[in-house]
């Protein structure tokens, strides 16, 4: 695994998607409990790639937009495929910068 910087916690949106790219990767990053709980997933959806940052957020749970496929937060597992699932990332916040750990 390795650290990386992706954004200033400031910069996203609070209980909505905010996208970020970063080194060409595509990532959602989701603000919630007024920036206290902070979730960050691949941003594509593996039905049909839909923008995953630009779904509703309800609670722990993202809806795609395009065909409202619905991604847990936590554990990246879609409620109605079970072979669907979206990477999720650990998440550390640092001086107000959310970093993630990917794979190496
Ligand atoms: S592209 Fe996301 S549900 Fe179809």
């Amino acid at each position: 695994m390795s650290l990386i910087e992706l954004i200033p916690l400031a910069r996203c949106r609070i209980g909505a998607g905010t996208f970020v790219e970063k080194a060409g990767h595509e990532y959602a990053v989701f603000v919630m409990d007024e920036g206290k709980t902070v979730r960050v997933i691949d941003n594509s959806c593996p039905h049909a790639s839909g923008n995953l940052a630009g779904g509703e957020v309800t609670e722990n749970v993202v809806s795609c937009p395009w065909h409202q496929w619905d991604f847990d937060l936590s554990t990246g597992l879609c409620t109605h495929s079970e072979q669907a699932k979206v990477q999720t990332y650990p998440v550390t916040i640092r001086d107000g910068i959310i970093w993630i750990d990917v794979p190496s």
